[in-house]
């Protein structure tokens, strides 16, 4: 655990230098040391940098606060975001890294989604796993075709399939390059979305020149 800046963090050097630094986000109750066995599945050799939300929900970590599941107060996302993009650009400083992609989980989906939308230019790009609109106005975005994968789960019962339609129609509208698959699952993590990403990650103009 690494906390000398503004977010708690785990941060593990790469050994492929084509390949994307990734930003990894959990999901509520998660923490840094979570997704980073996901991030070397999804491309072995990246440069793993892992915060810890630092926001507290009945002493479960997340990166905003909501008021109900699925009701966002968006001024602490907007707050929220803007820290984490923040926080990426001391760690792109100390760690010497490129523009991360990033991985969210649910709420770190969320979060990035939020980034992406607020500060288009802090993320190489994203895989929102189970993510939802963050943001229900948000600003007019310039993503430059930015690459978006946004994984859903056909029965998930915390994001309605309305949902994830809006933040893909969000994020084309800003312009980034949006790949939307739904797949046979909840909001749990299946091994078709281990696979999917992994795949859409390889096939990324920087990692194809790795
Ligand atoms: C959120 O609060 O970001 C979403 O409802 C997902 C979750 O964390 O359960």
């Amino acid at each position: 655990m690494t906390q000398a800046l503004s977010f708690t963090h785990r941060f593990q050097p790469g050994s492929n230098a084509g390949a994307a630094p990734l930003l990894l986000l959990h999901g509520t109750g998660g923490d840094e040391n979570d997704l980073l066995a996901l991030g070397a599945t999804l491309s072995p050799g990246a440069a793993l940098l892992s915060p810890r939300g630092q926001v507290l929900e009945h002493g479960m970590p997340r990166f905003f606060r909501r008021l109900a599941e699925g009701v966002f107060d968006e001024d602490d996302v907007r707050r929220r975001a803007l820290e984490l993009g923040a926080f990426i650009g001391e760690a792109r400083e100390h760690y010497g890294i490129g523009a991360p992609l990033a991985i969210g989980y649910s709420n770190g989906a969320n979060i990035a989604a939020a980034l992406l939308l607020l500060q288009p230019e802090a993320l190489a790009g994203a895989v929102l796993f189970r993510a939802m609109v963050p943001l229900a106005q948000p600003p007019a975005a310039k993503l430059a075709r930015t690459p978006v994968l946004i994984l859903s789960g056909k029965t998930d019962p915390i994001v309605p399939a309305s949902n994830s339609a809006k933040l893909c129609t969000q994020l084309i509208e800003a312009g980034a390059d949006v790949t939307h698959t739904i797949l046979p699952a909840g909001h749990q993590l299946s091994q078709a979305d281990v696979v999917l990403a992994r795949d859409w990650i390889a096939g990324l103009p920087q990692a194809k020149a790795a």
